[in-house]
């Protein structure tokens, strides 16, 4: 099986990256094209990956490609490929809000599978959720998904309206995580400690709590219970940022997500 990963920026190296790694392709079964030249004259330094820098030489011999271009580029893309293509490959789009109806349609082909993956894949932690057209058989499918999990795990839906939810939890959530991290460390800093102790204090915090939670079987509910005690410090804490309704703001943000993911997909 060949594999062609279209677009080596964040989402498509890591994704080379994780298949590259792992023993389920072997040496020149991965290939990679870019348009930026800096780009392709990085990665031709690295000995795992086949790099291309024309469509014509790597695509019309790719068995399943991985499309992970800025949904912004999609059209351009998808116009180039199309002449290129045969009803045998297998397209998985790595692309926030672009539907699978869409992308057959450009493509003029219906093996499509679109995921939502997520940053933590550049650590072997990302969560990718993912979805398929009726033309994907399940052996195909189990093949995709072997390929997504080599960048930590995945998780089927049924739908692409859970695609577009996952953006608003998983996809996009790694942002908040980083946006709350980001507060603490200011509250920390305007409390007067240093930038390195700022950082350790606000990283050990959240790996311990995040070691927690995986190590029990308890809700976050639950362990809130557990660090507050009536009248002290947390709850004070706790109070606040319900008097400031913090829970339903970012279940709004989420949302806000959701809704542009599927704003984009009508597009
Ligand atoms: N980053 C995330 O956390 C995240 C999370 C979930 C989903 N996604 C999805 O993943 C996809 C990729 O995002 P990203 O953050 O990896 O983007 P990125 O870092 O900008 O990478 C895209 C790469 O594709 C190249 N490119 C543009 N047009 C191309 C074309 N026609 N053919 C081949 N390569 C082309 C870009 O080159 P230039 O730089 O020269 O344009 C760039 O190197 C997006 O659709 C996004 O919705 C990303």
């Amino acid at each position: 099986m060949k594999v062609l990963v279209i677009g080596a920026g964040n989402m498509g190296l890591t994704y080379a990256e994780g298949m590259a790694s792992s023993p389920l392709l072997s040496k020149h079964k991965l290939r990679i094209f870019d348009t930026d030249p800096k780009k392709i004259e990085t990665l031709r330094q690295q000995p795992q990956f086949d790099v291309y820098d024309t469509l014509d030489d790597c695509l019309p011999k790719a068995d399943l490609v991985f499309i992970a271009v800025k949904p912004y580029h999609s059209e351009d893309l998808f116009a180039k490929m199309r002449p290129m293509l045969n009803d045998d490959q297998i397209f998985v789009s790595l692309m926030a809000g672009v539907t699978i109806e869409s992308i057959q349609d450009h493509l003029g082909r219906k093996k499509v599978v679109r995921t939502m993956p997520n940053l933590p894949a550049q650590v072997g932690k990302g969560v990718t959720s993912y979805t398929e057209a009726a033309e994907i058989s399940k052996i195909e499918l189990l093949m995709v998904r072997n390929l997504l999990d080599t960048t930590g795990t995945s998780i089927h839906v049924d739908t692409e309206n859970f695609i577009d939810a996952s953006t608003g939890i998983s996809g996009s959530g790694p942002a908040y995580v980083f946006y709350f991290m980001q507060s603490m460390l200011e509250a920390a800093l305007k409390m007067g400690f240093s930038d390195y102790d700022s950082k350790v204090l606000v990283s050990n915090t959240f790996e311990g709590a995040i070691e927690l939670f995986n190590q029990n079987d308890i809700s976050p509910k639950s362990w809130i219970a557990k660090v507050a005690s009536k009248g002290g410090t947390t709850q004070a804490a706790i109070d606040s940022m319900e008097d400031n309704n913090v829970k339903q703001l970012i279940q709004d943000a989420a949302y806000a997500a959701f809704d542009r993911a599927v704003e984009l997909g009508k597009k």
